[in-house]
């Protein structure tokens, strides 16, 4: 096929190539080794905003693939910390992690959590989920939303009192209704945009603090 006859869809994807490829935070994971540029969202959250990992943590990892968060966090954690995964994507092994090949968004993928936790409660929960787009801004939103309800559900029934929770989401239809669900949950929730989430992208982050228990 001829340059002349590139569909739009083509040239919007080579103009996304071409921004990543000059993308300051591709070049600076690729210069440290990192699975993905998202990791500096997350390193960002952690140190800037006072996030905490202790050494003796569990932490769910929702949306894990490449893995970029999932190895952040293994690498401070301690021996007694545990760190699970779960992706619709396969991933290669990562030290420390036990990774689930699953849908977070379904009775199965669920059950291989629960079975992995053993029982024990959880400190953290981090989602950087977020559906596949369809182009359909609303049925993307409520997408979002719908992702962010299940992992709201999911985080209150396993985390510890005090227990927190980051979250992915998009500004838009539901959002309102969603934080203050949140709101009722945790005794602090503050919206996020890191530095190195993209202008251009609608997502944000929700971190909420102090779980006020079941
Ligand atoms: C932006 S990527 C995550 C990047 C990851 N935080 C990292 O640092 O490597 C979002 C991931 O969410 C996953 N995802 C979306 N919906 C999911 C679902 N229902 N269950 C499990 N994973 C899901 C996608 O497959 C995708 O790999």
């Amino acid at each position: 096929m001829g340059k002349q006859s590139k569909s739009k869809k083509d040239r919007k994807t080579s103009a996304w190539f071409q921004r990543h490829a000059n993308d300051a935070h591709v070049k600076q994971a690729q210069r440290e080794g990192k699975r993905s540029r998202a990791v500096f969202k997350l390193t960002e959250i952690l140190d800037e905003h006072g996030l905490e990992i202790r050494k003796n943590s569990v932490v769910l990892d929702l949306g894990c693939a490449p893995g970029s968060w999932s190895e952040e966090i293994a690498n401070r954690l301690g021996p007694d910390g545990l760190v699970i995964g779960i992706d619709l994507l396969p991933l290669n092994a990562i030290e420390g992690v036990t990774l689930i090949e699953g849908d977070f968004d379904s009775p199965k993928g669920q059950q291989a959590l629960n079975q992995a936790l053993a029982g024990r409660a959880v400190d953290l929960v981090v989602s950087d989920m977020a559906p596949e787009l369809s182009g359909n801004k609303l049925v993307d939103q409520m997408r979002m939303i719908g992702l962010n309800e299940m992992t709201l559900h999911f985080a209150k029934e396993h985390l510890k009192p005090g227990g927190e929770l980051l979250m992915k989401t998009f500004m838009g239809e539901g959002y309102d209704q969603f934080r203050r669900e949140l709101g009722m949950a945790f005794e602090k929730v503050k919206n996020i945009k890191p530095a190195a989430s993209r202008k251009t992208s609608s997502e944000f982050f929700l971190l909420a603090r102090g779980f006020r228990g079941q």
